[in-house]
């Protein structure tokens, strides 16, 4: 009798003890999830989509496809069309940007060139811009077109979809024209822009002008200035806002700072 209740009390005890091991592992498991869920959480995916987009929404916007090169069907050849600096005006961004002339620019999504060269222009002979683009072929062109300018001063980068790949510290400005809304994963790429920054560097969003329906441009290549600074300003990032720039007849430039710890 003593022996079956001893037996009865360790199969108990047993028993307690496997389900209180199991409930941790399902907590531990729970976290987990947690956290992976917190990550996908930031991007989500529709299957019904704008058929401009990508099927993956990030802060209440879907991402637009990237610019493929197509030099001969669209692409670089739209980008340095002829008519561009009459439609959008775009000398006047390298001018309104406040460029000192040894900075160092990094021209993120530089496709050919167009406004790294306008950025160029600007600077001195200590000053460089860094051309970041994913695509080789929109940098092979971009070399080609600074070679027939003899520019000597934009140096062409091969970036990642999720980082620059850029040195930390390293840039006084980060000019992003009509490419932020296509970055396959903002937040990464915003993580190691901002690193990149020097202590009150200056990052600029220059993106097509949601608010108005008269900018010719698809709906998913605009970005209205409220949802650029609710993506720009999050805690991670360390940016205050500086201005928006409204120069141009087409898109805003929103510029933000990067925080200097001992200015705060
Ligand atoms: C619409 S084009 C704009 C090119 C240029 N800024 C201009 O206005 O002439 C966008 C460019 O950004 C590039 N791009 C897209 N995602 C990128 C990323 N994560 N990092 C760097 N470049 C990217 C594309 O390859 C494409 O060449």
């Amino acid at each position: 009798m003593l022996i079956q209740r001893g037996i009865q009390i360790t199969l108990c005890f047993l028993f307690l003890s496997v389900s209180l091991f199991a409930q941790n592992v399902t907590k531990t498991e729970k976290t987990e999830t947690n956290s992976s869920a917190s990550h996908t959480k930031r991007y989500t995916y529709r299957k019904k989509h704008n058929p401009n987009g990508i099927g993956k929404f990030y802060m209440g916007r879907e991402i637009a496809h990237v610019m493929g090169f197509g030099y001969r069907a669209g692409g670089a050849k739209w980008l340095e069309r002829e008519t561009r600096e009459k439609e959008e005006k775009i000398s006047l961004l390298a001018k309104s940007l406040k460029i000192q002339k040894n900075d160092v620019i990094a021209d993120i999504g530089a496709g050919s060139g167009v406004i790294s060269m306008l950025l160029a222009a600007q600077l001195g002979q200590q000053g460089k811009v860094i051309a970041v683009d994913v695509q080789q072929k929109m940098l092979d062109r971009l070399k080609k077109n600074l070679k027939a300018k003899n520019i000597t001063n934009v140096k062409p980068h091969l970036g990642k979809s999720k980082s620059p790949q850029l040195a930390k510290n390293s840039v006084d400005l980060i000019v992003m024209v009509d490419v932020y809304h296509e970055f396959e994963y903002p937040y990464e790429m915003m993580l190691h822009l901002c690193q990149a920054l020097k202590k009150g560097g200056r990052i600029a969003f220059v993106e097509y002008r949601m608010e108005d329906p008269k900018v010719p441009i698809k709906i998913i290549h605009k970005m209205s200035e409220a949802q650029v600074k609710k993506e720009a300003l999050q805690e991670a990032f360390q940016l205050k806002f500086v201005e928006t720039i409204t120069v141009l007849p087409r898109q805003h430039v929103v510029v933000f700072q990067k925080k200097d710890d001992k200015k705060k």
